[in-house]
């Protein structure tokens, strides 16, 4: 595993529209860094987001936020990609790969050429594709390069099961894995409410149709970011704390276990592609993904979704 020893008090966002600005607002609340550093080929936007948030700075804990360049990047711990067009109503993720695979490749020899030596999350979607298209443009370790992955959609799944159940969504262990999109898995075998059986749990709320309402709330899930874009034309607020979650086991080397983007290396026979499985995610990054007693039908499903994706890798020579 590559070892870096960079700043982790500072911290670079690319791309500054909906997402990158919800983003930096909750980690300038979070305390977690003393220095943000915010980046957008529209250099306006950049600087009127760094001085809206940094007037947030007095109800918060002191630290610089400014509108910079490549070279303040440098010595960043991490830097997070979320420059990108965003899905337009009734576009896919998958339809944004063209786009976005382009705006990688400006964005990332302008990191590796000043030798960054920290920890690169990619948001921008098809986060999937970009992550294992920002793993090859930089040659970097594969621990180094990790995406959000479906930390939003699990968390989508943990509110919507604490909805369905009244119990507070953190006392909820269930994950969404696959490809951040249409592909994706409820990992339904592996689901627990504080170590009690989901479908046990379910019943001692009074739920018994257990296969009807976890089809609704799989399909509920994978449903909400159209649903959002259709009401109020993109989603920002959740996966900033998403961000601000994953940068908090990076910064604080915490060994979370989090359903981030990373490449497989033959876990459930599969290879060559970067999707979400539960990972421990510390320091350096992604140690070691975590597997989890899957079924026969969703390790057939994960190998799908991880075909969906590596066919587009392939169409795009990645
Ligand atoms: N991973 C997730 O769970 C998740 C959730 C929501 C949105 N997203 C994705 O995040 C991305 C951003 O979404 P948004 O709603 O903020 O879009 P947006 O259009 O509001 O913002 C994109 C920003 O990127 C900037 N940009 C474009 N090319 C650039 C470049 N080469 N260098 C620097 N900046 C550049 C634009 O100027 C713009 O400010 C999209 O791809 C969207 O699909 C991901």
């Amino acid at each position: 595993m590559e070892q870096n020893f960079v700043n982790f008090n500072k911290v670079g966002i690319i791309g500054c529209g909906f997402v990158g600005a919800a983003s930096a607002f909750s980690l300038m609340q979070s305390g977690l860094f003393t220095e943000m550093v915010l980046i957008d080929s529209d250099q306006a936007r950049a600087e009127g987001e760094a001085l809206d948030i940094s007037h947030g700075i007095p109800f918060a804990k002191p630290m610089e936020i400014y509108a910079g360049n490549y070279d303040d990047l440098k010595d960043a711990g991490l830097i997070i990609i979320t420059a990108g067009a965003n899905q337009k109503p009734g576009e896919t993720r998958l339809d944004l790969v063209k786009k976005n695979i382009a705006i990688f490749k400006s964005i990332i020899p302008e990191i590796t050429k000043r030798d960054f030596k920290g920890i690169l999350l990619i948001v921008a979607n098809p986060v999937d594709i970009l992550t294992s298209v920002a793993l090859k443009l930089s040659g970097y370790a594969p621990n180094r390069v990790l995406g959000s992955g479906t930390v939003l959609d699990t968390a989508r799944l943990k509110y919507n099961l604490g909805q369905h159940l009244n119990v507070d969504s953190r006392s909820v262990h269930a994950f969404i894995i696959g490809e951040h999109g249409d592909s994706e898995i409820a990992a339904w075998s592996c689901a627990n409410v504080s170590g009690i059986k989901l479908d046990k749990f379910c019943e001692m709320r009074g739920h018994f149709n257990h296969q009807e309402a976890t089809r609704k709330i799989a399909e509920d899930v994978k449903n909400s970011a159209y649903e959002i874009i259709a009401r109020k034309k993109a989603t920002y607020y959740g996966i900033a704390m998403s961000v601000k979650r994953i940068c908090e086991a990076i910064v604080r080397d915490e060994k979370s276990i989090l359903p981030i983007s990373a490449q497989m290396n033959g876990e459930y026979g599969i290879s060559g592609v970067a999707l979400s499985l539960p990972a421990i995610v510390n320091s350096q990054g992604v140690e070691t993904h975590v597997p989890l007693q899957l079924n026969e039908e969703e390790v057939s499903a994960l190998k799908k979704s991880a075909d969906t994706l590596k066919k587009i890798l392939e169409e795009n020579q990645i």
